[in-house]
């Protein structure tokens, strides 16, 4: 079954919406809308009656919200819900709540054993920096991770920023999707695009398309190739 990432134009060019419980990689630089994107595919879970999980070590929850708040698209009374679990990995009440699940030290079992422990529907992790925070050793512990998020039955979606743009990491290649976000500086200002790297089962044509923000949040213009 597919579900809708809650974006706008997208689901059309993903044959109806993401297939459910798989993993996907989310990429792309600086303020090109992954965080955004994220937010709204949680608050169309909370909609729908499912349990959402954002996991996070770059801002509080209050952060994220003010962040969201010029958006109309409803995060704020997502949150609010109690579908919808919010969690910062530094906050030592956190580390507590993890350490109640999995049996590994560390992170690598515990994000995916909660999200059993918990059914979980969607997840969206904040990024893979955060894991190299946590991890002693964060390659062979990413693919570790990965597979076990895999193995749950959540639909997650796995941000990861690209330190170099032009070279693709293991969970690229581990992920069943792979969504890029680009925004590029021009004369003309700020061009900003969706792209679909890879999709598992799902016939796509990697063509950018343009993607702009409003006041209604993020929305793709599916039928507006780039030709770059
Ligand atoms: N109406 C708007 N409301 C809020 N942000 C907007 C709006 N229009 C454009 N933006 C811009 O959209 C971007 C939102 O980016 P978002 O936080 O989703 O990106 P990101 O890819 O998660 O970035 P980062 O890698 O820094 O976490 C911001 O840079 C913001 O300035
Ligand atoms: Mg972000």
């Amino acid at each position: 079954m597919r579900i809708s990432t809650g974006t706008d134009g997208l689901d059309a060019l993903l044959d109806g919406g993401l297939p459910q419980h798989r993993l996907y990689v989310v990429s792309g630089p600086p303020g090109s809308g992954k965080t955004t994107f994220s937010a709204q595919f949680l608050t169309e879970g909370v909609q729908n009656g499912e349990k959402c999980l954002y996991l996070t070590m770059h801002e509080t929850e209050a952060e994220l919200v003010n962040d969201m708040s010029s958006f109309s698209f409803g995060f704020e009374r997502a949150v609010g819900s109690k579908h919808f679990r919010f969690m910062n990995v530094l906050s030592t009440d956190v580390q507590q709540v993890l350490s109640q699940y999995g049996s590994e030290p560390g992170l690598t079992g515990r994000v995916a054993a909660l999200i059993e422990a918990w059914n979980i529907d969607r997840a969206v992790i904040d990024s893979t920096m955060l894991l190299q925070h946590f991890l002693e050793d964060p390659e062979d512990q990413l693919t570790e991770f990965i597979t076990a998020l895999k193995e749950t039955d959540a639909t997650i979606l796995l941000i990861s920023e690209m330190t170099d743009p032009s070279s693709y990491s293991e969970e690229h290649y581990l992920a069943h999707g792979v969504v890029f976000f680009h925004n590029f500086l021009e004369e003309t200002g700020m061009t900003r695009a969706v792209q679909i790297i890879k999709m598992r089962g799902t016939p796509i044509d990697c063509d950018m398309r343009s993607v702009s923000f409003s006041e209604r949040g993020l929305t793709v213009h599916h039928d507006e190739k780039l030709n770059r």
